[in-house]
């Protein structure tokens, strides 16, 4: 009995929401490394293929600034961002540190890859994950 009220809160839970950190994995982290510090991503520099996912985030949470006191209006509005970015990756919108573009170029597109439900999670996870830990 307790083991089938186990399964099935865990076949709700797969139903009710995408896993981030699962699709972060299967997505992201050939390219953005999830954690890294300041002088590690320094020394190792060459050999990434794009920001450590941490500073990503906190890029991110550092630029876009929201008038409105409410939390969550910004956690939206950066979540929205990812979620654009991650189909239609440019320069233009990038605010990545002028020195991770000239190295790094753009991103290439993602559109197509995870759905819609997909997206949103990872990008929430993205958003989440980082909340109170800093690049450094
Ligand atoms: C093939 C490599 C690659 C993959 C896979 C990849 N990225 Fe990127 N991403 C990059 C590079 C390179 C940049 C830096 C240049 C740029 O901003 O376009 C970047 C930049 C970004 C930015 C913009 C950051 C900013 O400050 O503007 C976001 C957001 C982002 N990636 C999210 C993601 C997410 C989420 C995933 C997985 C769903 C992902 N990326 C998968 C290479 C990748």
């Amino acid at each position: 009995m307790y083991k089938a009220t186990l399964l099935t809160l865990t076949f709700a839970a797969t139903l009710l929401g995408d896993d981030g950190y699962a699709l972060y994995q299967k997505h992201c982290a050939s390219c953005h490394i999830e954690s890294l510090s300041k002088t590690e991503t320094k020394k190792r520099f060459a050999s990434l293929k794009a920001p450590p996912m941490i500073e990503v985030a906190n890029r991110l949470k550092e630029n876009i600034i929201i008038a409105d006191e409410d939390e969550d209006v910004k956690r939206r509005v950066v979540i929205a961002f990812i979620k654009e970015y991650v189909q239609n990756p440019d320069l233009l919108y990038s605010m990545c540190h002028p020195m991770a573009i000239e190295k790094f170029g753009q991103m290439p597109s993602l559109k197509g890859k995870l759905t819609p439900q997909e997206l949103e999670a990872v990008a929430a996870w993205v958003y989440d994950h980082y909340e109170g830990k800093q690049f450094e």
